[in-house]
């Protein structure tokens, strides 16, 4: 009988996707991948360490598998991902019932240490080498690449996948875990992305979102050419039964006009733009080490918006991090208000032991201080977000149909017809009444309701022929594949 795994996930989408890779990698080795931890003889977490409540969450987890251990001593538990690589042999201290460790840099050798696990070797600690003063070049060699030969015809929906270009992370924002836990910044060689996307293509996939902490530095050197973000996009544009191509996240200091004029040109590339502010304060922004300044951002929004009119920009901002004044927070404030993001997310700051802020700045701001902050942010983005999606009423939206509609389920529904979910080139999540039988299709919906956070809709007759649609004279055109 197969062993099976049952394999838990918290985090971005970077960890999303290295879940989806575990799963078919233990897959490939004879693992069953089951729903339940009591079903399961090896339960996996994938952990985020992003902010410390991600981490408690696991921790807390964790302590109610203390009693299924000393029932089932055989089970094997393991910790992947950021909070493994951060935490490492800690976690054995803290719950003491963990049987491995694993780094997002030593993934590719889970089959082996499962293995090892299950022949009784346990405790397992499986971690990339991190030191403050290892240089670039050593670093890297410890953070192996986690990119396995994934079988496409496995890929859950069968129509969208994440395909990662570059892994790490070569930034030195203050307040930020992620280069202490996934190393430093290693492109995929562009080459073995096509590949990667091509036998998508063939097994059906229609949208490909493409993984990267800071996506838009993407770079490879071969040849005496240096393949950059947007050649990369036009050579994946170039794979036939791709559709939509997104990628993700983006940093401003890399919002190159190559890049914007490949979004603009490009039918299948969404005009979509991820690319957190942070702050709307040069003191905090320069506290945080970003790199660029509040007058440097606004520039980059317009030149989005010049190039890419139909652009839907989204942001992530902190709230409460060291030092931010009242004053620095209105500034912020002013920020959100003049950039019209479709959303953004707002986060308080969350001090990471390991990070340069955490050393450095006392974490002064009071939680009641941060919450407030987050609340009074989170409002004005609600209501900007609502505003720009009211503008969709009325308008006709190409839509990729995902599947049924959570916020649909509490609706009457017949048997056929169900509340379905999808999403628009711009990233909208639109609502409306459909057959099952449209999930995996592109469909036309008239938008004839908006919340912050949605659009409703009806959907329309006629089928869908094209790639992609652009926004032209306030109205959504269909641009004809080729
Ligand atoms: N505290 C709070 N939020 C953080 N983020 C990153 N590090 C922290 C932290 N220490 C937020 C940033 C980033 C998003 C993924 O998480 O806004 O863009
Ligand atoms: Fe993703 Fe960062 Fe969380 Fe790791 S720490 S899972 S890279 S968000």
């Amino acid at each position: 009988m197969p062993k099976r795994v049952y394999i838990y996930t918290v985090g971005c989408q970077m960890n999303q996707l290295d879940s989806q890779l575990v799963a078919d990698l233990l897959d490939q080795h004879g693992y069953q991948v089951v729903g339940s931890v009591r079903q399961a003889d090896v339960i996996l977490f994938n952990t985020c360490s992003v902010r410390q409540h991600a981490e408690e969450k696991i921790y807390s987890l964790l302590g109610r598998l203390k009693h299924l251990k000393r029932q089932y001593p055989e089970k094997i538990i393991g910790v992947l991902g950021c909070m493994a690589q951060k935490d490492g042999e800690a976690i054995f201290r803290r719950a003491a019932h963990v049987d491995l460790v694993v780094g997002p840099g030593r993934l590719a050798r889970l089959p082996e240490l499962l293995a090892q696990a299950a022949a009784g070797t346990r405790p397992l600690l499986a971690i990339s080498p991190w030191s403050e003063r290892s240089d670039r070049q050593t670093l890297l060699a410890g953070f192996e690449p986690f990119d396995p030969p994934r079988r496409p015809q496995h890929l859950q929906p069968p129509f969208q996948a994440y395909v990662r270009i570059m892994s790490g992370c070569n930034k030195v924002c203050s307040y930020c875990v992620v280069p202490r836990v996934r190393g430093p910044e290693r492109c995929r060689p562009p080459e073995e992305i096509h590949e990667e996307v091509s036998r998508l293509a063939d097994a059906g996939c229609l949208e490909v979102t493409l993984l990267g902490q800071t996506v838009n530095s993407y770079q490879y050197r071969s040849g005496g050419r240096t393949i950059r973000l947007a050649d990369l996009l036009s050579l994946l544009h170039q794979i036939e039964g791709i559709r939509r191509i997104r990628f993700v996240t983006n940093h401003p200091r890399h919002m190159s006009d190559d890049l914007l004029q490949a979004v603009r040109d490009l039918p299948k590339v969404c005009p979509c733009f991820h690319v957190p502010a942070q702050s709307g304060s040069n003191t905090v922004l320069r506290r945080m080490q970003r790199g660029y300044t509040v007058e440097f951002y606004r520039e980059m929004l317009a030149r989005i918006r010049q190039t890419v009119p139909e652009a839907s920009i989204t942001s992530d901002f902190i709230v409460g991090f060291c030092g931010e004044t009242e004053e620095d927070f209105q500034q912020t404030v002013q920020l959100v208000e003049e950039a019209r993001f479709k959303n953004a997310y707002i986060f308080k700051y969350s001090p990471r032991p390991g990070t340069k802020a955490a050393e450095l700045y006392p974490d002064d701001v009071p939680l009641d201080v941060k919450r407030r902050r987050n609340h009074q942010l989170l409002q004005l983005q609600n209501r900007i977000s609502l505003e720009e999606n009211q503008k969709f009423i009325g308008r006709q939206v190409e839509v990729l149909v995902e599947g049924p509609s959570k916020f649909g389920q509490k609706a009457p529904q017949t048997q056929s017809s169900v509340q379905l979910t999808g999403r628009t080139p711009c990233e909208r999540i639109v609502v409306f009444p459909g057959d099952r039988g449209l999930v995996g299709q592109f469909h036309w919906i008239r938008i004839t309701g908006a919340t912050p956070t949605t659009l409703l809709g009806q959907l329309e007759q006629h089928p869908i022929e094209v790639a992609s649609c652009r926004l032209e004279r306030g109205n959504w055109l269909p641009v004809i594949s080729q």
